[in-house]
């Protein structure tokens, strides 16, 4: 039995999320009476930001609804560039957090929190909480919402999240001549714009759950951060262009793509994904150092290799407590006989039950390189091959097959495959005398 994922790091209780310890008084929900719309918006002010959704919104004059595909009529590649982006696949598309969902109605449900990241928008909720039960978090008191829009719920993370408040759209410029309403919004050149999902840690230890997001923090308290970089920056690359397909002036504008670990959330969505690979770093390199030209026969040798958080502004991996990095290091000798390897888990570890526990994160900061070590003896002739490779994972293949997501969900990607040669020369009386010059040349012992 697996808990319900966790969204917090136990170290960095928020002011809001240690404020649930003390909750304030709850609304008086009477179950006699029949929860209202106004109930529920008494509820979600109360609660921290991560689970209030993004306020109802009325559609901005000129507009016929809010579905990315209306805004997608005019602004063509932007749409194009957010259809692909895990952002719009992360409803029905992403079949893990389905899974997750489903289980989480079971008798404790805290399905009402997630979809406040997932489908953030009120009008993207069937259904609201208008209190808890008991004040439990896993017992929500739903209310049917008028104001619910089937169609735009299935695009998860939309236009609207980011861009229309109060009938609005919210833009980077402000001086455009577009048909629909507008005003320039500074926080959407920042990482705010982000940080409002990316960046949540908190523990519900009675609900096996927390919440592990600290890509905010992570970006802010590193290099990257001190040099001022946003996340705009790395996952929108600017690019100048005219905001509408044919007539509106060229602009300064940014991708749509929120490339990230580039899994694609589905196999069938590999192909349009797989570009996107050309575009976006990878987030770690991995290298052998002090290589040496070739090896004697029979010599013992160390070799050492390095994995470098090369390219992510902050940890890696980032996000999601399970995801983790596994590079493997390997030596062959001549017919593929093995050597010696070596495979590194980089990433976190959680213990779910009996309580949520963080019991170790060795993932990269941003700019850190770590070595590795591989000790074997070279072969009498011939070469050997050194092979690193790398994968990154979004999910464990014991947990892909507990939710029974085989072919509906992609658990990794091997994003390192590289290949050296040495060849073994010289004599192994040769290799000898150097292990013994090496031995003499140590410092005495005291
Ligand atoms: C505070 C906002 C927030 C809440 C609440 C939230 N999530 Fe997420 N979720 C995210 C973000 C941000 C990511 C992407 C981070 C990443 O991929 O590393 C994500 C990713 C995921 C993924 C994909 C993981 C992966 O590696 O691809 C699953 C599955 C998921 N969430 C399930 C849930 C479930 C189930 C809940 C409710 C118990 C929930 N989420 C609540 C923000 C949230
Ligand atoms: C009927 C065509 C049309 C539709 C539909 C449309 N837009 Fe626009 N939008 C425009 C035009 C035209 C501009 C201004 C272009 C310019 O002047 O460079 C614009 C400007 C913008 C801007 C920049 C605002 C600023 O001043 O910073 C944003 C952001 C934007 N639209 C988002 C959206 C979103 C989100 C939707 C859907 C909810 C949407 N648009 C629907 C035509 C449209
Ligand atoms: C309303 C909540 C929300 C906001 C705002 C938001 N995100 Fe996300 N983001 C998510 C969720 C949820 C996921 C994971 C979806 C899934 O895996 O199903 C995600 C996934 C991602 C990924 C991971 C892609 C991958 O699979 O590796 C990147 C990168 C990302 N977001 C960047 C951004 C950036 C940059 C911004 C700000 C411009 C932003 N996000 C704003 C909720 C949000
Ligand atoms: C996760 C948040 C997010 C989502 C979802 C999102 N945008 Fe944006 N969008 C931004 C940010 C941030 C900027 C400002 C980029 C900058 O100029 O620094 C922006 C800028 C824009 C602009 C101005 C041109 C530019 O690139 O700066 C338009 C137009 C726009 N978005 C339309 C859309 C449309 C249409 C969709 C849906 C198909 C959409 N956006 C989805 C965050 C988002
Ligand atoms: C200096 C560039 C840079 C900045 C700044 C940056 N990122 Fe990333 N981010 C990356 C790279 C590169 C990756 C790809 C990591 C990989 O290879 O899987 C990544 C991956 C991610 C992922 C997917 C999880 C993972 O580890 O692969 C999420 C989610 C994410 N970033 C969110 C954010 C958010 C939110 C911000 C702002 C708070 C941000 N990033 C700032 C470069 C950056």
């Amino acid at each position: 039995m697996r808990a319900i994922r966790s969204l917090f790091s136990l170290a960095l209780l928020t002011a809001a999320c240690s404020s649930r310890s003390a909750p304030p008084a709850a609304p008086a929900v009477d179950d006699a009476a029949a929860p209202t719309v106004a109930d529920a918006v008494t509820f979600y002010a109360r609660q921290p930001r991560y689970l209030q959704p993004v306020p109802y919104t009325p559609v901005p004059a000129g507009l016929p609804d809010l579905r990315a595909e209306t805004c997608g009529l005019c602004h063509q590649e932007i749409y194009a560039e957010w259809r692909i982006s895990t952002h719009a696949r992360a409803w029905t598309d992403d079949a893990q957090f389905q899974a997750e969902l489903e289980k989480s109605r079971t008798g404790r449900d805290v399905s009402w929190m997630c979809v406040n990241c997932h489908t953030p928008l009120v009008n993207q909720l069937p259904r609201l909480v208008a209190g808890l039960r008991d004040e439990r978090l896993d017992q929500p008191i739903y209310v049917d919402n008028p104001n619910f829009d089937a169609a735009l719920q299935q695009d998860a993370i939309t236009c609207a999240t980011c861009h229309v408040r109060d009938g609005v759209v919210l833009g980077p410029y402000g001086d455009t001549n577009a048909p629909h309403p507008t005003r320039r919004d500074p926080a959407l050149l920042t990482s705010a714009a982000c940080t409002q999902c990316h960046q949540a840690t908190a523990v519900f230890p009675e609900l096996t759950l927390a919440c592990a997001f600290d890509t905010g923090r992570e970006l802010a308290e590193g290099p990257y951060g001190d040099e001022g970089f946003t996340c705009q920056q790395c996952h929108m690359p600017a690019v100048d262009r005219p905001l509408i397909t044919g007539g509106s002036p060229s602009r300064r504008t940014r991708r749509h793509w929120f490339g990230g670990s580039l899994i694609p959330k589905h196999p069938r969505f590999e192909a349009e994904v797989a570009p996107l690979r050309d575009i976006y770093p990878e987030g770690m390199t991995a290298r052998w150092l002090d290589l040496p030209g070739a090896l004697r026969p029979g010599q013992p040798v160390q070799l050492r290799f390095e994995g470098r958080n090369a390219a992510a502004g902050h940890m890696l991996p980032t996000g999601d407590p399970e995801r983790y990095i596994v590079l493997r290091a390997t030596v062959v000798g001549a017919g593929g006989a093995p050597l010696a390897a070596r495979e590194v888990r980089i990433g976190r570890v959680f213990e779910w039950h009996p309580t949520v526990r963080e019991l170790s994160d060795n993932r990269l900061k941003p700019r850190e390189a770590r070595t590795w070590t591989l000790d074997f003896v070279a072969p009498e002739t011939g070469e050997v091959t050194l092979r690193l490779e790398a994968t990154k994972w979004r999910i464990s293949p014991e947990n892909m097959a507990y939710h029974h997501l085989e072919g509906r969900y992609v658990a990794s990607r091997q994003f390192i495959d590289q290949t050296t040669t040495l060849p073994v020369r010289g004599s192994a009386a040769a290799a000898a005398k150097e292990g013994d010059e090496a031995e003499e040349q140590q410092p005495p012992r005291r």
